[in-house]
């Protein structure tokens, strides 16, 4: 048994999210942490809203609310929408919290005593009408890499371009559309990431079994002719962790606030402190420090490829730069973006489906299904309707479903619930476990390698693989002339699904959890000696007939919902 630590990217708090963001970070994460669970190992799985920054004050504003209440409503939605999809968090923070302000200001006094943070004096946007410096998103106007007019201070959400607020055509202010913007200088606080280039460098270097996704984008920011820049950690806002606190060796601060990327991955471990002050775990630091019991962790990040410089450059600067003995992350999963029918989803025209429509129309495991089976690992993937539909009639209805309610109502019908005697097992039952065996194997591969689409891909085959055997092995037919063959197939069958509940469990808790409910089993044990699992149901042992596991899509639900979240112009 080992210990895994996975986090993922935490969401912005402005808004739902939709199935393009749960893909690219949280559901994986929770495919993955369900897995280690399953077999067997010790798993800390964290998650928290991301709550400072210019996204939260603005989306405060344009509803008409104070920031800090907005930010708890919208994490109290945003926790009730993951436990709606199942997702596992041992606890789903919050970057507002107060162990997150103490713990970031605490890395930026480690930070200043190792010399890397310098205080700089800027020119930025200053807003007269508004009174205020225009930092990031505050600022909008013209794109000048493509001439997207809404591009914001810090990105255009057009071309994907970074940019500088003081790179904007025709720049306004975000609050009040005020034109009359000037360069004002203000003191800030900034990480010398430069001074840490070499020993990043080696860090990475060392990270030879990572995926290419992931070195390719550190490696460009390490040495790119601009890249691993000294980067400004405070802004001039009100709402985030303040940057002048008792103790703080500098001055003058007062009315500023450190960076949101500064303070959100702190909030990886702030989040373990708070799972400890809600009373759910009891040591973090066994998690978190190398001086503490955290040296025989393995620490696994995911995260959307937007984000990897982030966490491949910027937070281990400040990690490694404390001098400190914490953990480091030891793999990350990055992915490619999800599109929506033939563009991207976009939160400002209401296009895709956005996490609450979705379960509101189908339960969460239909999703869960599509999207790990097609996310988008090593190119970007599409949400197509017809897609959509034919992955849940054919693999969940079809396949899945089908053996389950056909074994357990052929049973019922000939032999009772309860798993029958019958004959002992031929060369067929011993063809299909040799093929489950080798399936299981490649499954476990993939699951291990946290290649999620070809495990979704061997997980299927598996299912196909019992429902071929029934098809040869014909208990509905057998049954007239050999009902002891009957019954033997039957009993095989039942096992079946019982295998099936414990491995498709991650990707699908809830039909799992059905599955093993109607069996009246509660043993989830991984099956790390397959023969034993397929006899694991012995005869006699009772079950239940369950409902139907997963509903067919019907042309109409899909052309009526195709025309529903097509979004406004
Ligand atoms: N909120 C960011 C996003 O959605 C991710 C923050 S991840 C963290 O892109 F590392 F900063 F926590
Ligand atoms: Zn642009």
């Amino acid at each position: 048994m080992a210990r895994y630590l996975i986090t993922s990217a935490i969401p912005y708090i402005n808004g739902i999210k939709h199935l393009g963001n749960l893909i690219g970070s949280q559901l994986p994460a929770d495919l993955h942490a369900r897995y280690l669970r399953g077999r067997g190992h010790e798993v800390l799985f964290l998650c928290a809203t991301d709550e400072h920054g210019t996204p939260a004050e603005l989306a405060a504003a344009r509803a008409g609310r104070p920031v800090a209440e907005y930010c708890a409503e919208m994490h109290a939605v945003q926790a009730r929408l993951s436990q709606g999809f199942r997702l596992s968090f041992d606890h789903f923070g919050r970057s507002s919290s107060p162990e997150n302000h103490r713990l970031t200001q605490h890395f930026a006094l480690r930070l200043a005593a190792a010399g890397l943070i310098s205080e700089v004096t800027e020119r930025q946007m200053y807003s007269v009408a508004d009174g205020r410096f225009l930092p990031d998103r505050y600022i909008e106007g013209t794109c000048p890499n493509c001439g997207f007019t809404d591009a914001r201070g810090d990105q255009c959400d057009n071309c994907t371009k970074q940019l500088d607020p003081g790179e904007l055509i025709n720049p306004r202010s975000a609050i009040s559309g005020a034109t009359d913007l000037e360069l004002r200088a203000t003191r800030h606080l900034s990480l010398r990431q430069s001074a840490m280039r070499d020993r990043l460098a080696a860090w990475i270097d060392g990270k030879t079994g990572w995926p290419i996704l992931t070195t390719s984008i550190a490696r460009k920011w390490l040495n790119d002719g601009d890249g691993l820049q000294d980067r400004g950690i405070t802004r001039d806002l009100a709402w985030g962790v303040p940057v002048q606190f008792p103790g703080a060796p500098w001055t003058g601060m007062e009315g500023k606030v450190f960076y949101v990327w500064f303070d959100a991955p702190i909030e990886y471990i702030a989040c373990a402190q708070e799972w400890v002050a809600a009373g759910k775990g009891r040591d973090w630091e066994r998690w978190w420090r190398t001086d503490r019991g955290a040296g025989d962790v393995t620490y696994i990040q995911f995260m959307g490829k937007d984000n990897v410089p982030f966490h491949t450059l910027s937070f281990p600067a400040t990690i490694l730069g404390s001098g400190e003995p914490w953990k480091l992350v030891d793999y990350i999963k990055s992915f490619n973006y999800l599109n929506y029918d033939g563009g991207q989803f976009s939160t400002s025209r209401g296009r895709g489906v956005f996490m609450d429509q979705a379960l509101a129309i189908l339960p969460a495991d239909y999703w869960r299904w599509w999207l790990l089976s097609h996310a988008p690992e090593n190119a970007d993937a599409e949400f197509t309707w017809e897609n959509f539909q034919a992955a849940v009639n054919k693999d969940l209805a079809d396949v899945l479903g089908n053996l389950v309610s056909r074994v357990t109502k052929f049973c019922r019908a000939k032999f009772g619930e309860s798993v029958p005697e019958g004959g002992t097992w031929g060369p067929r039952e011993a063809t299909l476990a040799a093929d489950l065996g080798q399936r299981l194997d490649a499954f476990e591969g993939h699951m291990d390698a946290i290649e999620i689409r070809k495990a979704a891909a061997e997980l299927r085959a598996i299912w196909v693989a019992g429902n071929e055997y029934l098809q040869a092995a014909a208990p509905w037919t057998v049954v007239r002339t050999d009902p002891a063959a009957a019954a033997a197939a039957v009993r095989l069958a039942l096992n079946l699904i019982r295998l099936y509940a414990i491995l498709a469990r991650p990707f699908i808790p809830d039909a799992a959890a059905a599955m093993m409910g109607a069996l009246g089993c509660e043993d989830w044990a991984w099956p790390d000696d397959l023969g034993a699992a397929l006899t694991r149901l012995p005869p006699g042992h009772p079950f239940a007939t369950p409902d139907v596991l997963f509903r067919k899509i019907t042309d109409e639900e899909r052309a009526d919902w195709q025309v529903r979240f097509a979004g406004r112009r």
